[in-house]
């Protein structure tokens, strides 16, 4: 439970609050690399609660900026994207991708009114086939990208599965990543002899969570007893601010998942998997999928909204395509898939939740960690200049996560440290037939 005060100051994100001030510590995902070819349409961006547009110049670079143009306001969504700029349509400001006004072709030619005129503009850049942008405050000299292991390995090692628009503030949709206890309910089928493709069952619901602190920000091992006397591991990555590693497969594929604030009541899930040594099925970024995996298939562009291509088909609005005989018969929701169970679940609470309402118990244990780690970083940040976790560090963010059967007394930090940071590609740990799933 959090007093209401803590509540917005964990949940609030934009210009000027302190946990808006910790986001803008770090580079955050928003785009594939593919979404702006050169010279291609803007696209409207909204992060952290600030509009923006995003394009790539002729010359490659991509440009991050304030949606209305400096003069008075157009927005530059219509702009046009020609030869290394964007020329706002009202009255043809032309801006470079750094924000300079490079050309105003309303004002007499010896005027050198443009050399005055700076639209805020952010930085962005690529790795792993994806755009990160940093709003904080050294725009003229940014950490650099975090070493997520994802995007160090050759594209075809990695899975894209979805990018979608969630309707709640980015902690809630967060703090279902760090609750292992709602997988085998939420996630889980009926009965055990059922078959697997109708959800996840273990007979242990209940599970004992061990949190260790890390330099950048924590990890956990959820612990449930195996009917032979063996433990069953599960062990998730929180890095901050937004990334999950939630348990890796039996193959060893590692799946994690971003929780980028649009703003403080919109959230822009990622969900990328990897394999270290072997190339992924499917590799290929889809978009627009149509099977119904993940998020499900995407609204039609909804146009003169953010992330116009982003916004799930199945929602709150349908009720997330619940079948009420698969639940009589079957899974605990009836909702078909487990992203779309997890986006349920989370949206169902409110944009924003109501923290100081809430009855917190045992296993919620990580949930509360991860809030009191993020409060005490805005504090810091705030209060002594302290850098949020790994913010300065970026080499920290490439460790993974696992699942596996560890003989009783076993000390899973241990065990599975050569595995968690990245120092083997062996995942040599054995398996129970759910694991992973
Ligand atoms: S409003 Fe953009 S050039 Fe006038
Ligand atoms: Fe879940």
């Amino acid at each position: 439970m959090l007093s209401k005060e803590e509540n917005e100051l964990l949940t609030r994100v934009g210009p000027g609050t302190m946990m808006g001030d910790v986001m803008r510590q770090y580079w955050l995902p928003f785009l594939y690399s593919w979404e702006i070819p050169a010279d291609g349409p803007p696209l409207r961006v909204r992060l952290l609660g600030e509009d923006l547009l995003a394009f790539r110049d002729s010359a490659g670079a991509i440009g991050l900026l304030a949606e209305r143009c400096a003069h008075r306001g157009a927005a530059l969504f219509f702009g046009r994207n020609e030869e290394c700029g964007l020329r706002c349509v009202y009255h043809g400001w032309k801006y470079d991708t750094q924000g300079r006004c490079i050309d105003m072709p309303n004002e007499p030619a010896e005027s050198s009114f443009k050399e005055r005129i700076l639209l805020q503009a952010y930085q962005a850049r690529e790795r792993g086939g994806v755009v990160f942008a940093y709003l904080g405050p050294k725009q003229s000299d940014p950490p650099a990208l975090p070493d997520l292991e994802w995007t160090l390995l050759p594209e075809a090692q990695v899975h894209h599965g979805y990018k979608a628009v969630l309707e709640c503030n980015w902690m809630q949709s967060l703090e279902g990543d760090l609750d292992s206890a709602h997988l085998f309910i939420l996630h889980g089928r009926l009965r055990a002899d059922d078959q697997g493709a109708m959800g996840v069952w273990h007979p242990d619901r209940s599970p004992r969570l061990e949190i260790q602190e890390t330099g950048y920000g924590l990890m956990y091992g959820a612990r449930r007893d195996e009917p032979d006397g063996r433990v069953y591991w599960r062990t998730s990555q929180y890095l901050f601010p937004v990334h999950t590693i939630f348990p890796a497969s039996p193959d060893g594929t590692v799946p994690c998942h971003i929780w980028v604030p649009i703003d403080d009541e919109h959230t822009l899930a990622w969900d990328v998997r990897w394999h270290p040594t072997r190339e992924m099925p499917n590799h290929q970024m889809t978009h627009l999928s149509p099977e119904l995996a993940g998020m499900g298939p995407m609204k039609p562009e909804q146009k003169g909204r953010f992330f116009a291509d982003w916004w799930p088909e199945i929602d709150q609005w349908s009720d997330f395509a619940i079948d009420r005989e698969i639940q009589r018969t079957q899974t605990y929701t009836g909702i078909p898939t487990i992203r779309l169970q997890d986006a349920a679940v989370t949206t169902s609470m409110g944009a924003i939740f109501d923290r100081s309402q809430e009855r917190l118990g045992t296993t919620d244990a990580m949930i509360v960690r991860s809030r009191q780690r993020l409060l005490q970083a805005a504090r810091e940040l705030r209060e002594s200049s302290i850098p949020p976790p790994g913010a300065d560090r970026p080499e920290l963010f490439r460790v993974r996560s696992c699942s596996a059967v560890l003989p009783a007394g076993v000390d899973w930090r241990v065990a599975l440290d050569d595995w968690h940071r990245a120092r083997t590609n062996e995942l040599m740990v054995e398996q129970t037939a759910e694991a992973g799933r």
